[in-house]
């Protein structure tokens, strides 16, 4: 059997994030941003920006992306993307709600 399943880290509740905010969850590799948009939808990216690895969590959230505080790319948080004419990709990481709780997973486990 090949089965692959994700494993999935509670990493805390929707109210320990702001709306239009991020909190950042830190493995032993990198740190991550999980960011919740006005309407309660919740994502998470490493916390570096494609063009010159900007802080992303300190950036504006808005219209389901964010904007890095450096230099103002607009990155997708659903993506990773950047958007418009920049060229990049900020890696994204499975994240989903379970009630109130925030669940996230750093990837596969098989
Ligand atoms: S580091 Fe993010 S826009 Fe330059």
């Amino acid at each position: 059997m090949n089965a692959i399943s994700q494993t999935w880290i509670r990493i805390g509740k929707l109210d320990d994030i702001p709306r239009r905010g991020s909190r950042c969850i830190r493995n032993a590799k990198m740190s991550i941003a999980v960011f919740r948009t006005v309407d309660d939808r919740v994502f998470a990216l490493e916390d570096k920006c494609p063009h010159r690895n900007g802080p992303l969590s300190q950036g504006i959230i808005h219209d389901g992306c964010v904007t890095c505080p450096l230099h103002n790319w607009v990155i997708s948080l659903e993506t990773g993307l950047a958007q418009g004419a920049d060229e990049g990709q900020t890696r994204t990481f499975p994240v989903k709600r379970e009630g109130d709780d925030i669940l996230l997973s750093f990837g596969t486990q098989k």
